[in-house]
């Protein structure tokens, strides 16, 4: 059986277990172990370099472990190969779309929906089965904006948009490429305090439409707000999973996350 045909019912719990990655000789995550249930917001937070950005890419092959399991429901993710992972309903937010600035919104949701990716896009021999796919990716692309209620922005270029926006199109990418189980890859970076909101209500509402999302960000306020548990880890390691108070105000946290004389006063950020 290829990788590829592992299929698996909607609402799977994920589960990494023991997972280790080294890269370059140096050792990035050290037994990485945690669940998250299906229907959650699960946070990552942890100080940069921590290995928070590696989890995702692990979750979604874009590097495979030295050690340990990842399973998505009864699929093992290590066997499906990174342009697959959407047939498994794993989608992923990019940590910038930097690299995106010249695309319309319209176009970077579309490119969720071409098929495997555009690579696979361009593999149609058929002129007009091309053009048929991706006249479907942009109806489908549009769908998800008018969701989002981001049509007013579908034809301008990500580089005119606030990087609230810009986000949340993004969010709307993954959202199309994947759906069901979302990595998010610090969704609020660069974004405006008052902006912030916006992005917390489009994952409230994710969540009520049953998707699963793992959410890494740096604002303890954003997190404790916004996540039903949160993960802290540093130097590759977890430190402590649980409810976002407990985990915040945890003593390891407060040590070795935020340092040894933090007294942190979490504000929760939640838009009613
Ligand atoms: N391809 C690679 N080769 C070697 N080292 C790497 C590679 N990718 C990441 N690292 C290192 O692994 C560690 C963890 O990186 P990672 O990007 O996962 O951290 P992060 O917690 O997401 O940090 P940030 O908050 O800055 O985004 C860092 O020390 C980083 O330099
Ligand atoms: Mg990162």
């Amino acid at each position: 059986m290829s990788d590829d045909s592992q299929g698996g019912s909607a609402a799977r719990p994920l589960k990494v277990d023991g997972v280790d990655v080294d890269l370059g000789g140096v050792r990035i995550l050290r037994g990485v172990t945690f669940d998250v249930r299906p229907g959650e917001v699960f946070g990552i937070v942890g100080p940069n370099g921590a290995g928070k950005t590696t989890i995702l890419n692990v979750i979604d092959g874009v590097v495979r472990p030295s050690a340990g399991t990842v399973r998505y429901g009864d699929v093992d993710l290590s066997r499906v190969r990174p342009h697959r992972m959407r047939d498994h309903g794993i989608g992923r937010s990019l940590q910038s779309t930097h690299y995106f600035r010249d695309l319309t919104a319209l176009q970077l949701v579309a490119l969720g929906e071409l098929p495997n990716s555009v690579a696979g896009a361009l593999r149609f021999r058929g002129h007009r089965k091309r053009r048929e796919a991706e006249k479907a990716a942009r109806h489908t692309a549009m769908d998800v904006l008018e969701q989002f209620g981001l049509t007013q922005y579908a034809n301008r270029p990500l580089s005119e948009l606030s990087s609230a926006v810009q986000k949340l199109v993004d969010i709307a990418r993954a959202v199309v490429s994947g759906g069901e189980l979302l990595l998010l890859d610090e969704p609020t970076s660069g974004v405006s305090g008052h902006e912030r909101g916006a992005i917390g209500e489009a994952l409230r509402r994710l969540r009520t439409l049953g998707r699963t999302i793992v959410l890494i960000d740096h604002d303890p306020g954003f997190v404790t707000g916004n996540c039903d548990r949160l993960m802290a880890m540093n130097f590759g390691e977890v430190l402590d999973v649980g409810l976002p108070d407990e985990v915040m105000n945890s003593d390891a946290v407060k040590r070795s996350y935020l340092g040894e004389a933090a007294d942190i006063d979490v504000e929760v950020e939640k838009s009613s």
